[in-house]
């Protein structure tokens, strides 16, 4: 990784073992009376979302203001965009207010690295979700439930998932969080196994550092996690199942099928759940659905990110040299994750 996080596939082992190391840091501060550091004070982050988002567009912010940055967002709707401002030229009118670095979610695959990569500004990009490509921080989020609940948040540091069974089921064909979580579980050592109907799974899949399978009850009592997927009607132009009910029938998860898995298992969704589709009420409700805990960890993950792309043990270098990677940041020591004295 150089000094955008576009793609979870551009993380070494390494990296994400640091990002999720310091991010049990960064959750450590959560639990202080003073939640707030000083690490990014003076540093400047524009949220840029073209696209709807709940979960990811909050938590930026509050990493972001947990962190002490200053924080501009920007969503499409309302914006110049809407009569007709470019890409380039939204990011650059950005560039020219002083911006440090864009956390941007785009409808369209490529947009982040596009940013990244086009000299258009000089800031750091991280990818919040692009299209059907992409979403990296969800990936490590996810990656950091998994190694809390299935490790422990002390005896993980350090740590990956070798030999950790993952299943994510659903819609694989839209789902940038399965490809994201795939190319990152696979670099962690976890086995990955995606059950979907076959008109949900993408061209090329056989390629992919993964198993596939079309019979979810086999797979659920041989897994440590289990994923579901929403269905993403709104990237559909056409049927890819019968009907909610059958895709419900086989590929949805109830209670009975969640006793088929083993004691320890956990179940997940990255959000947002359409309940009674992919998932149903008791299930989503039950103790071992880690749903809102991926939402807490969320902030610490993007702590944790922003603090080693833009913080760290440099605070006033504005933009470290292109060739330094998240390896060679250590993890933030105490002296550095001492709260500010603001409120
Ligand atoms: N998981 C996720 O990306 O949710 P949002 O679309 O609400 O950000």
């Amino acid at each position: 990784m150089q000094r955008h996080l576009i793609s979870a596939a551009d993380l070494t082992r390494d990296d994400a073992v640091l990002i999720l190391d310091t991010a049990e840091e960064m959750a450590r501060v959560a639990d202080r009376p003073i939640k707030k550091l000083p690490t990014l004070r003076g540093r400047t982050v524009v949220n840029l979302f073209f696209e709807d988002s709940t979960r990811t567009r909050i938590s930026f912010e509050a990493a972001e203001k947990r962190l002490s940055a200053d924080v501009i967002n920007f969503t499409a709707k309302g914006s110049s965009v809407s009569k007709g401002e470019s890409l380039k030229d939204t990011a650059q009118t950005l560039e020219a207010m002083g911006v440090d670095a864009v956390v941007i979610r785009h409808s369209a695959s490529g947009a982040p690295y596009r940013l990244a990569t086009s000299g258009w500004i000089d800031a750091h990009v991280i990818n919040a979700g692009d299209g059907t490509h992409q979403h990296p921080t969800q990936a490590l989020l996810d990656a950091f439930t998994m190694r809390r609940r299935l490790v422990g948040p002390d005896a993980g540091l350090g740590k990956d998932l070798d030999g950790r069974r993952v299943t994510l089921v659903g819609d694989i064909l839209h789902s940038r969080v399965a490809r994201s979580n795939v190319d990152l579980l696979h670099t962690l050592g976890a086995e990955v196994t995606l059950v979907a109907p076959p008109t949900l799974l993408p061209v090329g899949v056989e390629t992919w550092p993964c198993e596939v399978s079309y019979d979810l009850d086999s797979t659920l009592t041989k897994s440590d996690a289990v994923m579901l997927l929403r269905v993403q009607r709104e990237r559909m132009n056409a049927a890819f199942f019968p009907t909610e009910r059958e895709y419900s029938r086989r590929y949805g998860l109830d209670g009975d099928r969640m006793a088929k898995m083993p004691d320890h298992a956990i179940v997940m969704h990255p959000g947002p759940m359409v309940r009674g589709m992919e998932i149903t009420a008791e299930v989503a409700d039950s103790d071992r659905c880690t749903v809102v805990e991926q939402v807490t960890n969320g902030v610490s993950v993007r702590m944790a990110v922003l603090y080693l792309l833009l913080g760290g043990a440099e605070p006033a270098v504005a933009h470290p040299s292109p060739t330094t990677t998240l390896a060679t940041r250590r993890s933030a020591p105490t002296s550095e994750l001492r709260p500010t004295e603001e409120k």
